[in-house]
């Protein structure tokens, strides 16, 4: 199985930050890091989960309605006195590229199904090709328009199609978006192993996350294996490896 930071090592510390990738990338023998990626108003990329800063900033609002300084104005509680600050793209390249070059990889969610974001994939194309760590990336999306258009801006990226259940990231697959990989939720694996044993499937699970309580509760990487699961993203990977 394939081991997976889920927004980095989200369930020690705040998800999407630089210091959740930085323990991440620290972590021998993960496969890769996920994130998700806003616009602001200016036109910037961001890394942050939501649409709108509430839920883990001292701010309130929307994203695409403020500005890249307006945001890093923002502050994400990481306890003991310490904070963190919503990262823009650039700064977790940065931080990553070596080690995406010596064998990391990337996954780069475009959070854009709810509002569409124009231009952002030849924004985010443009940046990791700038980076030279295109064939470390992946990315996904749950807009299958989005991941079409992916490819049809640049040659040779992978993608991974967004749904919960695994039969609909099949069908979008297989639909004009031509995902090389299927990445459902852990509990939508409503299709026999023996229709998706030629894909990548990664999985997707909610879990806790900073500043919550890990319930301690390990899971059963061998059954979702069975299941037909290569990759799981997890919120605490330094549990399985
Ligand atoms: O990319 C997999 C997973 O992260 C999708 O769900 O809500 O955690 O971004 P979410
Ligand atoms: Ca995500």
């Amino acid at each position: 199985m394939n081991i997976w930071a889920h927004r980095g090592c989200s369930q020690r510390y705040p998800e999407n930050t630089l210091l959740a990738f930085e323990k991440a990338a620290e972590l021998e023998g993960l496969t890769g890091i996920e994130l998700d990626i806003q616009l602001t108003k200016d036109g910037y990329l961001v890394v942050y989960h939501d649409e709108k800063v509430d839920r883990t900033t001292d701010g309130t609002g929307e994203i695409r309605k403020k500005t890249l300084a307006e945001l890093k104005k923002l502050r994400i509680d990481a306890g003991e006195g310490k904070w963190e600050q919503i990262p823009q793209m650039e700064e977790v390249l940065d931080l990553l590229k070596d080690k995406l070059k010596s064998g990391l990889l990337l996954n780069i969610e475009l959070k854009n199904s709810v509002f569409p974001y124009e231009g952002m994939e030849e924004k985010i194309l443009n940046l990791v090709r700038q980076y030279g760590v295109k064939e470390r990336v992946i990315y996904s999306s749950f807009y299958a328009l989005s991941l079409e258009r992916i490819k049809t801006l640049e040659s040779g990226v992978k993608t991974g199609i967004l749904d919960t259940k695994v039969s609909d990231c099949l069908y979008k697959l297989k639909g004009r978006c031509g995902a090389d990989a299927l990445h459902p939720y852990w509990k939508g694996m409503d299709l026999p192993p023996e229709r998706i044993k030629n894909y990548t499937v990664r999985a997707w699970f909610s879990g806790h996350l900073y500043p919550e309580k890990p319930t301690g509760t390990k899971l059963d990487l061998a059954a979702l294996e069975r299941q037909g699961i290569t990759d799981v993203f997890l919120n605490e990977p330094e549990m399985y490896l």
